[in-house]
């Protein structure tokens, strides 16, 4: 959002390629018309307004919040964690972010997903928390599994959770992926080589935090979400951020 509270228009000429031949289904989604501009609405850059009474207590533990505490996911239990920065490395307070992902074996909990993974019965893949003063926020969860995907002959997206990042505006919402730090899988992926800049996609991978992981219980990944300058996280939908 500019100084005036209007909300910056995306830069199209860093967006990564809306069509892409290695990444099959961009072709039939990318825009063959020369793109429109269109003035937001007064709804979309003053709400929604979230508060603490949103989250509930396990809302941001995916290991017990499918089941409300009643039985653990199965998997590699991890923790994610980190801050939600602006350019110049002021904490954003309050925000919401959400995550969703696949459950161990690869499969998320969606009609359209027909991988033989099992479902876990209890891991329903979707997490949410307010960050805090200083912009942090934490889940716990269980590390996603590596999932084939219809593209290539043998396609797979490396072990990734979706993020999304609210602002306080629909206008503003971000969303973006987080690999894990090692995974071969993130340099022959498709979808992560849309992000043409080996740097920035440096930035959507986690490096293994042990200082912050719990022994004989968890390890951590450290992901820090910038929202704009030089130092911002890469996100699909604007990846010059707010
Ligand atoms: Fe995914």
């Amino acid at each position: 959002m500019t100084g005036t509270g209007r909300l910056m228009p995306r830069r199209r000429e860093v967006h990564p390629v809306a069509s892409d031949p290695d990444y099959k289904t961009s072709v039939s989604r990318a825009p063959t018309w020369p793109l429109l501009s269109m003035e937001s609405t007064p709804s979309e850059e003053t709400g929604p307004r979230f508060g603490h009474s949103l989250i509930g207590p396990l809302d941001n533990n995916l290991i017990l919040n499918f089941t409300q505490g009643q039985a653990p996911a199965v998997g590699e239990r991890i923790r994610v964690h980190g801050r939600v920065l602006d350019e110049t490395g002021r904490p954003v307070p309050h925000t919401l972010v959400e995550i969703w992902q696949a459950n161990a074996g690869g499969r998320y909990r969606h009609v359209k997903d027909t991988y033989f993974a099992p479902l876990d019965p209890n891991f329903g893949g979707c997490g949410r928390t307010l960050t805090d003063g200083e912009g942090r926020y934490e889940f716990l969860t269980i590390r996603p599994g590596a999932y084939p995907w219809p593209n290539r002959a043998n396609d797979w997206r490396p072990m990734h959770i979706h993020f999304s990042v609210f602002g306080h505006a629909f206008g503003q919402r971000l969303i973006t992926q987080m690999y894990f730090e090692g995974d071969p899988l993130i340099a022959r992926c498709p979808i992560a080589a849309t992000v043409r800049d080996r740097s920035q996609l440096d930035r959507l991978v986690a490096p293994l935090d042990l200082q912050n992981s719990r022994p004989m219980d968890y390890l951590a990944y450290k992901f820090d979400i910038v929202l704009r300058g030089r130092r911002q996280t890469m996100f699909e939908n604007k990846p010059q951020g707010m």
